[in-house]
C-alpha cells in the first residue's frame, strides 16, 4: 500500500507493536480497527449503496470511463436512496480528464425561483415561520441534478444514456429490498408523507405504514420518469412531459417554481479551487459551495504544524484540527455565498498568507481560550436534538484505468427534502431554499448560521458544503474523495484526506477512524463518541464545549497508490455503502 514518508509501519510490525503496547498498557485506544480497504489493477467505485457501486463497476467492466460510471451510480442512488438525492435535488461534480490534465467543476445547485423573496419564510412581523423552510413544496429550490448530468455526459461521456440508466430503471421498475436501517429512515418520515397524498402513494405500504426492513420497495412512476430521461434527456426534464407534470402539480399544492424556472435552469461549469498541501494539489468545489475554499482554508492552516507530533487520537491533535476548522466557519457565516450575487474573497481566503495569520490568533499551541461556561452535556448520552440534526446527501467517488476521476455529491437537502414527491414523477422535491440564510443569524437545518451573503434572491444559488474532492500528486491523479452530512462534509472531507497525507493511512483507515467536527456557531467541538472520555475531558480542559455525539458524515473516497499504481477504495462504516474494483 500507498508508502508515505510519514507513513505507518507495515500492518505486520503494527499490529506486533499493538499487541506489545496493549500488553504494557492495558487502557489503549478504543477504535476499531478497519478492514481492508476495496482494490483492483484498473479502476475504483465507492457510492453509499452496493447497487449503485455495482452498476458503476459494471460500466468500467465494459470499458465505461469514470464519467459514465458515475452517472450509472447516480441515477441508481435516485432510487434506491430517494432519501439522501434524487431527481429533484441539486449536485456538484469534479472532474480529472487524464488525456488533457484538466480539472473541471459542474454546478447544478438548486436556483431560487424566480418568485422567491427574501423574507419568504417571515411572518408579518418578521418572525421565522417554523418548518416552511424545510418542509412542504414552498421548501424547494429548481432542482439542478439533471442539468449537470447532462452536462457531463456531453462532455465526457463514451457511452448511450439508455446503457447509463439501465440499473436504475431496473432497481425503480423491479423493485430492491429495504435493509434495516433504511427501514428506519422511511418509518421516522412516515408523518410527513401523510399531508401529501403523492407521498403516501410511493411510501405507504398500506395505510400509515412506510415500507420497511425486508421489504421490496418498487416505484413505477420514477421508472417511467427515469425512462423518459434515458431517451430524451434533460430536455425531458426541464421542458417535457416532466417539467410539465412538475410545474402543474407546484400550482396544485402551493408551490412557486414554474414551467419557466425549469426552462430557465442552467448547469455552470466552474474553474475548481486550487491549494496546495504538503506538495499535493487539491481541488474542490468553489461557490456556491463553501467547501473547497474551507478545506483548502484548513489544510493550510494545518500544514504549518508538524501534525506527525501528535498521536492522530489524541485531544492534543483534535484541539489543533477544531481550531482551524472553527477559524473558518466563522469566514463561511461573513463572506460566502453565489458568486453571481456576492463578490466572495476567495483568493484571499485561500492564501498561505491569510492562514498564517489565522494560525497566530489561535490562541497558544496547547491551551485555548476559555470563552464561556463549561457544558456539562459532554456526559449525556444523547445531547438535546438541536445540538447536531439529522441530515443527509450522497458522495460517490470513481476512478477509471486511464486515470480520469470524478467527485461527485448530490443533494436533496436533509431525509428527503421537502417530504414532497411531485405528482406523478416519483421523485421528491428538495428543501435546499433552507441552505439560505433565511433570516440574519437564524440557524438552518444543520445550525449553520449566515448574512446578507446568502440571503435568498430569485435565481439564486444557496450556499452549500459539499466537498466533492480530487487529489493529485506531480500532476497524476492520487484521489478523490468527499461526503455526506452537512457542515461536517468539509470536516469530514478533511479528516480522511489529512489522515492519508499526514498519517500514512490506508483510504479505508482513513475514512472509518474517528472525526470531530467545529463549525463555530454554535460553540461546540462535537467528537465521535468511539473518542474515549478521557479524550473528550483532556479535550474539555484545554477549554473545548465537548459534545460525544455521532456525527452521521459519511465519507467515499477512491485512490491510485502512486508507488504500484493500484487502486484502492473505501466507503464509509458508518453507512451501507460499498467500494469495488474492476474484476
Ligand atoms: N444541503 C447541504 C449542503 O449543501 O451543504
Amino acid at each position: 500500500m500507498f508508502s508515505h514518508p510519514h507513513s505507518r509501519p507495515s500492518r505486520f510490525i503494527f499490529l506486533a507493536l499493538l499487541l506489545f503496547t496493549a500488553i504494557l498498557f492495558p487502557v489503549g485506544q478504543t477504535h476499531a480497527a478497519a478492514p481492508d480497504p476495496a482494490w483492483s489493477s484498473k479502476g475504483m467505485a465507492s457510492t453509499a449503496h452496493p447497487l449503485a457501486t455495482a452498476a458503476a463497476q459494471k460500466v468500467l467492466e465494459d470499458g465505461g470511463n469514470a464519467v459514465d460510471a458515475a452517472l450509472a451510480a447516480i441515477y441508481t442512488l435516485d432510487v434506491v436512496t430517494p432519501y439522501s438525492e434524487g431527481l429533484g435535488g441539486g449536485e456538484f461534480w469534479v472532474v480529472h480528464w487524464a488525456k488533457d490534465g484538466s480539472v473541471i467543476t459542474i454546478d447544478g445547485r438548486e436556483s431560487a425561483p424566480a418568485a422567491a423573496k427574501q423574507n419568504m419564510y417571515l411572518d408579518t412581523a418578521g418572525a421565522v415561520i417554523p418548518g416552511l423552510s424545510t418542509y412542504g413544496p414552498l421548501a424547494g429550490g429548481v432542482p439542478g441534478s439533471v442539468a449537470a448530468r447532462e452536462e457531463a455526459l456531453k462532455r465526457y461521456g463514451s457511452m448511450k444514456r439508455s446503457r447509463i440508466m439501465k440499473d436504475a430503471i431496473s432497481a425503480a421498475d423491479k423493485g430492491f429490498i429495504l435493509t434495516p436501517s433504511q427501514g428506519a429512515i422511511f418509518e421516522a418520515a412516515g408523518p410527513y408523507f401523510q399531508q401529501y397524498e403523492t407521498s403516501g402513494a410511493v411510501m405507504f405500504k398500506s395505510d400509515t405504514t412506510t415500507w420497511s426492513v425486508g421489504d421490496r420497495f418498487i416505484q413505477k412512476d420514477l421508472a417511467s420518469t427515469l425512462k423518459r430521461i434515458a431517451k430524451d434527456g434533460g430536455d425531458e426534464f426541464y421542458r417535457g412531459e416532466t417539467a410539465e407534470e412538475f410545474a402543474r402539480y407546484m400550482q396544485e399544492v402551493g408551490g412557486i417554481i414554474t414551467a419557466q424556472d425549469l426552462a430557465d435552469y442552467t448547469p455552470i461549469v466552474r474553474e475548481p479551487i486550487h491549494g496546495e498541501y504538503r506538495g499535493y494539489d487539491i481541488y474542490s468545489m468553489p461557490p456556491p459551495s463553501s467547501g473547497g475554499i474551507h478545506l483548502v482554508q484548513i489544510l493550510n492552516i494545518l500544514e504549518e504544524w508538524n501534525l506527525e507530533q501528535f498521536d492522530r487520537y489524541s485531544a492534543r491533535y483534535y484541539h489543533h484540527l477544531g481550531e482551524a476548522m472553527e477559524a473558518a466557519f466563522a469566514d463561511r457565516s461573513h463572506f460566502l455565498g453565489d458568486p453571481a450575487f456576492v463578490n466572495v474573497p476567495t483568493e484571499g481566503l485561500t492564501s498561505k498568507e491569510y492562514a498564517v495569520e489565522l494560525r497566530s490568533s489561535i490562541n497558544s499551541l496547547w491551551e485555548r481560550k476559555v470563552r464561556g461556561p463549561g457544558d456539562p452535556r459532554m456526559y449525556m448520552e444523547n445531547p438535546p436534538d438541536s445540538l447536531i440534526k439529522p441530515s443527509h446527501t450522497s458522495h460517490l467517488s470513481v476512478i477509471d484505468q486511464w486515470g480520469n476521476m470524478v467527485a461527485l455529491t448530490t443533494s436533496v437537502n436533509t431525509h428527503f427534502g421537502s417530504k414532497v414527491i411531485v405528482g406523478s414523477n416519483g421523485f421528491f422535491l428538495n428543501n435546499t431554499m433552507d441552505d439560505f440564510s433565511i433570516q440574519p443569524g437564524h440557524p438552518n437545518a444543520f445550525g449553520l448560521i449566515g448574512e446578507q451573503a446568502n440571503a435568498i434572491r430569485p435565481e439564486k444559488r444557496p450556499l452549500s458544503s459539499m466537498t466533492p474532492t480530487l487529489v493529485l500528486k506531480d500532476g497524476k491523479p492520487f484521489m478523490a474523495i468527499g461526503a455526506a452530512g452537512g457542515p461536517r462534509i468539509i470536516t469530514s472531507t478533511l479528516q480522511s484526506v489529512v489522515n492519508v497525507i499526514d498519517f500514512g493511512a490506508d483510504i479505508q483507515e482513513a475514512i472509518s477512524d474517528p472525526r470531530i467536527h467545529h463549525q463555530w456557531s454554535p460553540d461546540y467541538l462535537f467528537i465521535d463518541p468511539e473518542i474515549s472520555p478521557d479524550c473528550a475531558k483532556e479535550l474539555y480542559r484545554l477549554g473545548h464545549r465537548v459534545v460525544r455525539y455521532d456525527l452521521g458524515s459519511v465519507v467515499q473516497g477512491v485512490m491510485i497508490d502512486p508507488e504500484t499504481g493500484l487502486y484502492f477504495g473505501a466507503a464509509d462504516p458508518r453507512a451501507g455503502g460499498t467500494a469495488a474494483g474492476v474484476r
